[in-house]
């Protein structure tokens, strides 16, 4: 089948949109026909060369579509249903999948080689093999991908609201519900409130915490976070220092949140700072992959009794916290259509992105008819 894809030939260029050649399923394989696409920051990463992929690659990684046409040994799927797509595969065999830790699935090794686990492409670009991003390839009006990469979701819940869902919502508010497991009464904070951050913020509303505090340098962003559940606002981690330290009597914040656009080794000294003692920093960001130096004090860190989780994908299960998410949805406490700021077509993708780095949206989306 011929579509069209939002192709990236190089770093730092703009997404342009190319006619691609898009193969039927595998065995074990489904076409999806997507209805939207969340613009995450995770792409832009490959963009600005911080995580190097192989070009030219198709982008998007946050999707949700009907599935057109399902390969001869699937049996979950059928032509027809609703599914939410996610990044991170669940084989259901490796040991991680089998414990409960999908998000942590071994096939997640070929997250950023385009192909997949087996080695092949399913997509052509003028008659040569090109990749997707984690094999998802969302900023294209079709995919084919691997049944280990695609939940059905009940027929209610809107399409292009649910696309949100597959990586910015389940990731932020799974960094607060399940890497932190925010408790009643905690004080959170969380640093950088765009799509990732505005869900941990909202995990920790709804997981009882007293006081969230979001921090960004970004007012309409600052202003937005205090609609989804922020209690105070700070525009940089040393203003949230000292509001924190003001509010707990110098016990700081049971739970620090990092959700920042790039992260860099010296945001995590402020971090440590903001944590009370035996307190947690969880880190969600993505940092440049040559980038391998933070200094931490290592004294306050053990005799501190502090802890930093590192997570991917919000420690997500995908079918079971999927279910849990758009169950919140339904009841009102999950905010989601409120956090799709501009809905754009394919070809004024560079155009969202350009959105999301001025801090313009919370949520860009790209839509398809
Ligand atoms: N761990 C994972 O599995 C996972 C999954 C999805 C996204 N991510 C990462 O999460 C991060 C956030 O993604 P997003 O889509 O929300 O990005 P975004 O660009 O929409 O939001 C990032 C926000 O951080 C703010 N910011 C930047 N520096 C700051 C600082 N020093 N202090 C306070 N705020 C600051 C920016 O102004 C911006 O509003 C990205 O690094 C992304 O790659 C990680
Ligand atoms: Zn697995
Ligand atoms: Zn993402």
């Amino acid at each position: 089948m011929k579509i069209p894809a939002a192709v990236l030939f190089g770093v730092k260029e703009d997404y342009r949109i190319e006619e691609i050649e898009l193969d039927p399923p595998n065995p074990h394989e489904v076409t999806v026909k997507l209805a939207a696409s969340g613009l995450c920051h995770s792409d832009d990463h490959s963009v600005t060369g911080d995580v190097p992929c192989p070009f030219p690659i198709i982008g998007g990684h946050e999707g949700a579509g009907v599935v057109t046409e399902v390969g001869s040994q699937v049996t979950a799927l059928k032509e027809g249903d609703h599914v939410l797509l996610h990044p991170v595969p669940n084989c259901g065999e490796c040991r991680w999948c089998v414990s409960g830790r999908a998000n942590l699935c071994d096939n997640g090794a070929f997250a950023l080689t385009g192909y997949a686990p087996d080695g092949t492409y399913r997509r052509r670009l003028n008659g040569e093999n090109i990749g997707a991003y984690v094999q998802l390839g969302t900023f294209a009006t079709h995919t084919t991908v691997s049944e280990t990469q695609v939940v059905k979701i009940p027929e209610d819940i809107p399409l292009q609201t649910a696309a949100l869902i597959g990586c910015g919502v389940t990731t932020g508010f799974g960094a607060a519900t399940k890497v932190a497991d925010v408790k009643p009464g905690d004080v959170v904070v969380v640093v950088g409130v765009g799509g990732v951050g505005t869900s941990a913020v909202q995990g920790a509303r709804i997981a009882g915490a007293s006081t969230v505090v979001a921090v960004e340098p970004l007012q309409f962003r600052r202003e937005f976070a205090l609609t989804m559940g922020a209690t105070h606002t700070a525009a940089s981690v040393d203003e949230a220092t000292d509001l924190v330290r003001e509010a707990t009597r110098g016990v700081m914040a049971d739970v620090v949140i990092v959700t920042v656009g790039v992260l860099h080794g010296d945001l995590l000294a402020p971090v440590m700072g903001l944590t009370s003692k035996g307190g947690k920093a969880v880190i969600t960001s993505v940092a440049p992959i040559a980038e391998t130096t933070a200094a931490v004090s290592l004294f306050d860190l053990a005799m501190s009794n502090k802890r930093i989780y590192g997570h991917v994908f919000g420690e997500a299960n995908p079918a079971e916290d999927f279910r849990r998410l758009i169950e919140l949805y339904r009841t009102g406490l999950l905010k989601l259509d409120e956090m799709i700021t501009t809905r754009y077509s394919l070809d004024q993708i560079n155009e969202g992105y350009r959105a999301m780095h001025s801090g313009a949206n919370i949520r860009g989306l790209i839509t398809y008819d």
